[in-house]
């Protein structure tokens, strides 16, 4: 049993970014809003905080250590080298799943730069860690278009997770960049419950009340 204060929390937030040359990159419209709030939530409830976090325009929480990071590749080696110290990993960032095969050192001209980039798949940094847990609560995100429920209950088997946060991009007052949020928590304990709307940090208290019973249980 942890007592607040002994509770070591990790969080990764917003978008990675994978670049083709140095002046271009794939990425995505996260912009950190649900982690930065989830921990300063935890940060209020008495835990130590560990952020990474991908290029967001937002300020550092007061009372989190951040840890900046660019690509998938940086963000993997930051969790993984924090990983084996926490006691919950809640992983809300959106890690881009492809980066471009090669990536070239000098800004590729227009006239010489092809039109095709191939990309290969990052590394599953959630799955990749989860694999080692021993008494960590694992928490992932899922961004839907469709299907939220059935894909979601999916990641958290796959990525065999505690507890899946899900919700639908796309749907009003939702997802990317909103400052309002609504979102199901299904555990692997089989419970279900649908948070929201409401601001994101009003989900991310209820969130991190919730995940220190299940944290608090090991
Ligand atoms: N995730 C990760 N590493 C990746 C991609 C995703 O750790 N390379 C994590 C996300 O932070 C999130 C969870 O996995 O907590 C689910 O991410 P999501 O993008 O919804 O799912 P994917 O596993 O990428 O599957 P798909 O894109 O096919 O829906």
């Amino acid at each position: 049993m942890s007592n607040a204060s002994s509770i070591r929390c990790l969080i990764t937030a917003g978008p990675t970014r994978e670049f083709i040359d140095p002046v271009r990159f794939i990425s995505n419209p996260s912009t950190g809003k649900m982690g930065f709030a989830l921990a300063e939530a935890a940060v209020d409830a008495g835990w130590t905080v560990d952020l990474v976090a991908g290029p967001v325009a937002l300020q550092e929480p007061d009372g989190a250590i951040l840890y900046p990071v660019v690509t998938a590749e940086e963000m993997y080696h930051q969790v993984d080298a924090l990983f084996d110290a926490c006691d919950i990993l809640i992983m809300t960032a959106a890690v881009s799943d492809f980066r471009p095969v090669q990536k070239f050192d000098r800004k590729q001209k227009k006239e010489e730069a092809g039109l095709t980039v191939k990309f290969e798949r990052t590394i599953d940094i959630l799955k990749t860690v989860t694999e080692r847990k021993v008494h960590q609560t694992v928490v992932g995100f899922a961004a839907e278009t469709n299907d939220l429920e059935t894909n979601a209950r999916q990641k958290l088997e796959s990525k065999q997770l505690d507890w899946i946060v899900a919700n639908e991009v796309g749907a009003p007052g939702a997802g990317f960049a909103a400052e309002t949020n609504e979102v199901l928590l299904i555990g692997a304990d089989g419970s279900f419950k649908k948070i929201g709307p409401t601001s994101k940090s009003a989900i991310a208290i209820e969130l991190i009340q919730r995940f220190v019973e299940t944290v608090n249980g090991r």
